[in-house]
C-alpha cells in the first residue's frame, strides 16, 4: 500500500560496488552485491515514492517503479548523483571504492615485475551530498563495519554530516546473503534491530524514512 507521505517525493538511492579499471580487463572494488540497496530502492517505490537508483556493476533485476541510472566508476557515480538531485532524501548504499587507478589503455602484460598501482582518492559521495549546497532533508549512508560496529558507525555520522547511518556488521556471512542485521544510528541514539531478510530491513527502513519526510 502507498505510503501518502511519499507521495511527490524524490529519493536517491545508491547501491551496489564500484569498478576502477586498471586496464580494459582488470579493476579493483569492494565487494557487494547490491541486494541490500536495491531491495531499498524498490520498497520505497512500492510506498509511492519517486526512486532514483544510482547502481554500481551488479546482476539484478530493476525493482518495480524505480529509474536505474547504470554507472561503473565512483566517478561516474558523483557525477549521476549530482545530476539526479534534488531529492528529498537521499541513501547511500553503495560499496563505492576508495581509490581508483590511471587505468591503462591496453591490456597489461605479465612481465618479470609486477606492477605498482599509484592509487588515488575517489570522491567521498555520500559526503559531498550530505555537505552540499542542495543537501537533502534527509540524508543516509550505511557502514559496513567488522568490528566496534555501532562506535565508527557514530563517528561515521558526525564526520559525513549524515542524519542516520545504518551500520551492519560484516563479519559474518551478511556479504551476498539474504539477511541482515542493522543498527540504526541517528541523532536520538541507536536502535539495534533484530536480523531479518534484507526486503525486510528494506520495508522497516523505507517506512522510517516516510515517518521522517
Ligand atoms: O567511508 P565509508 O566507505 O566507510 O562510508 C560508507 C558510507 O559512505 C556508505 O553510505 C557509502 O555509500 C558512502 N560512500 C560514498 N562515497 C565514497 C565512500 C563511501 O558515498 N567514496
Amino acid at each position: 500500500p502507498v505510503d501518502a507521505r511519499l507521495a511527490g517525493k524524490h529519493v536517491l538511492v545508491t547501491a551496489g560496488p564500484t569498478h576502477e579499471p586498471i586496464d580494459p580487463v582488470r579493476y579493483i572494488a569492494n565487494r557487494s552485491s547490491g541486494k541490500q540497496g536495491f531491495a531499498i530502492a524498490g520498497a520505497l517505490a512500492a510506498l509511492g515514492a519517486r526512486v532514483t537508483l544510482v547502481a554500481g556493476p551488479v546482476a539484478l533485476p530493476t525493482p518495480s517503479g524505480v529509474t536505474r541510472i547504470d554507472v561503473e566508476t565512483a566517478r561516474e557515480m558523483a557525477a549521476a548523483v549530482d545530476a539526479a538531485l534534488p531529492a528529498d532524501a537521499a541513501v547511500m548504499v553503495a560499496a563505492v571504492a576508495d581509490w581508483h587507478v590511471e587505468a591503462a589503455a591496453q591490456k597489461l602484460k605479465k612481465g618479470d615485475a609486477a606492477p605498482l598501482l599509484h592509487l588515488s582518492q575517489n570522491p567521498d559521495i555520500l559526503a559531498g551530498v550530505a555537505q552540499g549546497a542542495r543537501r537533502p532533508q534527509l540524508v543516509v549512508g550505511f557502514a559496513a563495519e567488522t568490528e566496534r560496529v555501532i562506535e565508527h558507525a557514530v563517528a561515521k555520522r558526525a564526520r559525513k554530516n549524515a542524519d542516520w547511518i545504518v551500520a551492519n556488521d560484516v563479519s559474518g556471512d551478511v556479504m551476498g546473503g539474504e539477511a541482515n542485521a542493522v543498527h540504526l544510528v541517528s541523532a536520538a541514539g541507536v536502535e539495534s534491530w533484530e536480523r531479518a531478510s534484507k526486503a525486510d530491513v528494506a520495508r522497516r527502513l523505507a517506512k522510517r524514512i516516510a515517518d521522517a519526510l
